[in-house]
């Protein structure tokens, strides 16, 4: 019978949850360099707990009935709108995550391209570091997305190729601020004006460095982030995510625009049913206001000289890393990241950057794999989040990066046999039926109940091999293979 079912004291049933959660990574302590943010601040964990528990069953679906929900939205866009370049003009909604702000950002210039511009077969300009969220908006929204290459050596978008790819269909164009992969600022003034000539919308994705580049900004002493918020003209969105380097509990994001009529035309109003009439400002219909409060309530007990702060020390510790990497011995860091994100592959006759990976995880240290694509090669991610920013666990860091080095040198890389990879190149991805799937899986190292082996980096080398329509018929099978119900 499912231990879950049944009656239980509350105790057994937490226990039962807690159990469950000890496969997980950790989500503080700030080992787990991706996915999690911990600003290892004392009693803040709490006090959000608390917050979201008291909006938990608050409906932010009508905002008439439940009016808190725009107090405290309107609270939470304006200290966003006040860091990021906004003006009194500033509009902005609060979304569920950076996915959520990007897809809407789309969907609201596709409209805005479609009712002021007469555009019926709308493109998407994107920079091929942008995040994958805008891809997702494309396929979903009916856009075609215009890939253009970056500078193979900053991994900045190219302000000329980008401009360059700007015609009468652009919808929108994305730059990054920074990129996730290799958190790099995109050369935002640039690319903007380009957009303004045109009269193409310009949407800046600030999801994961907006918060942090900003108070970083306001620290002062430390080098000033390249211009990239709302203040840079041309630029007529931006998105911020709170629940990265704003240390809020998942589920908050502020996505600014440039004013109220831009905003308006992503919103959905519909009174043709039997039903409430509905005015959607997100993709969600009914929604939980937990998030929001919890938002709202991380920002009002940081506030801006704690968020200062923390930036302080989460710059001070990028660098201390980067330089630290630049010492070990077969590593080295792309590009010259401008923000907290670091992407550390192989130099000359390096180590396989996934077996680095495989040896700080049984470290316990989780670095994210980034498989090669376009210029950049393979790598592993590191996000540094203020649980790691002091000297010493940096420097522990460094060491066991070091360890973990010297060890996946001596042994050797993990290679994916040419023949999977040339047979692979002659595969239609549309036409592989359930048992060719279950094989490729199977020969990756797959299990049937879609666990992974203890090392990826076998399994990445294999995927890291196949074209990618490929892999994006594989992967979904993988996660398939994980779902018993
Ligand atoms: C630059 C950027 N944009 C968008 C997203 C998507 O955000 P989320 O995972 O909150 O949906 C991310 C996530 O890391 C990101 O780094």
């Amino acid at each position: 019978m499912d231990e879950a079912a049944g009656p239980g004291g509350d105790d057994t049933i937490l226990a039962h949850l807690e159990r469950l959660r000890a496969a997980d990574l950790p989500v503080r302590g700030g080992r787990t360099m991706a996915y999690v943010y911990d600003a290892g601040l004392a009693g803040l964990d709490e006090l959000a707990a608390r917050a979201h528990a008291a909006y938990a069953g608050v409906n932010g679906l009508d905002m008439t009935a439940f009016p808190s929900v725009v107090a405290l939205e309107n609270d939470v866009v304006r200290q966003a709108a006040r860091l990021l370049g906004g003006g009194p003009a500033t509009a902005g909604t609060f979304t569920s995550g950076g996915t959520e702000s990007c897809l809407l950002a789309v969907l609201t210039a596709r409209e805005h391209a479609a009712r002021t511009r007469g555009v019926t077969a709308p493109e998407i300009v994107l920079p091929q570091t942008a995040h994958a969220a805008f891809h997702k908006a494309a396929a979903l929204f009916g856009l075609t997305p215009v890939t253009v290459p970056v500078d193979p050596g900053t991994f900045r978008a190219d302000p000329g190729a980008t401009a360059a790819a700007l015609t009468d269909r652009t919808a929108l164009v994305v730059v990054s601020a920074p990129s996730y992969a290799h958190g790099v600022v995109d050369p935002v003034p640039a690319v903007a004006a380009a957009a303004a000539e045109r009269g193409v919308l310009c949407h800046v994705d600030a999801c994961i460095g907006g918060w942090y580049l900003g108070h970083r900004r306001l620290a002062g002493e430390i080098p000033p982030p390249p211009p990239f918020d709302l203040a840079v003209p041309g630029v007529t969105s931006l998105s911020v995510d709170l629940h990265k380097y704003g240390y809020t509990p998942k589920g908050a994001s502020v996505l600014l625009f440039r004013d109220a009529e831009l905003r308006r035309h992503g919103w959905f109003a519909h009174a043709s049913w039997p039903g409430y009439p509905v005015v959607n400002a997100t993709l969600q219909g009914t929604k939980s206001a937990g998030p929001l409060a919890a938002a709202w309530a991380v920002l009002r007990k940081v506030g801006t000289a704690g968020y200062t702060d923390l930036a302080r020390r989460v710059d001070g510790a990028t660098r201390r890393l980067t330089e630290g990497i630049g010492r070990i011995e077969g590593l080295r860091v792309l590009g010259a990241p401008d923000a907290s994100l670091v992407a550390v592959a192989a130099a000359e006759e390096g180590p396989d950057p996934f077996v680095v990976a495989d040896e700080m995880r049984l470290r316990g240290w989780y670095l994210q794999p980034q498989p090669a694509f376009g210029p950049s090669p393979a790598n592993v991610h590191l996000t540094v989040t203020a649980a790691v920013a002091d000297p010493a666990r940096i420097d522990e860091l460094l060491a066991e990066l070091a360890a973990a080095a010297g060890r996946a040198r001596a042994l050797g890389p993990a290679t994916a046999d040419p023949a999977v990879a040339e047979a692979a190149a002659g595969l239609d991805p549309a036409a592989l039926g359930p048992d060719e799937v279950a094989f490729a899986l199977d020969v990756a190292g797959v299990g049937a109940d879609g666990a992974l082996p203890e090392r990826m980096a076998p399994v990445l080398a294999v995927l890291q091999a196949l074209p990618a329509p490929l892999t994006e018929r594989l992967l979904p099978e993988v996660v398939a293979r994980l779902y018993t119900a």
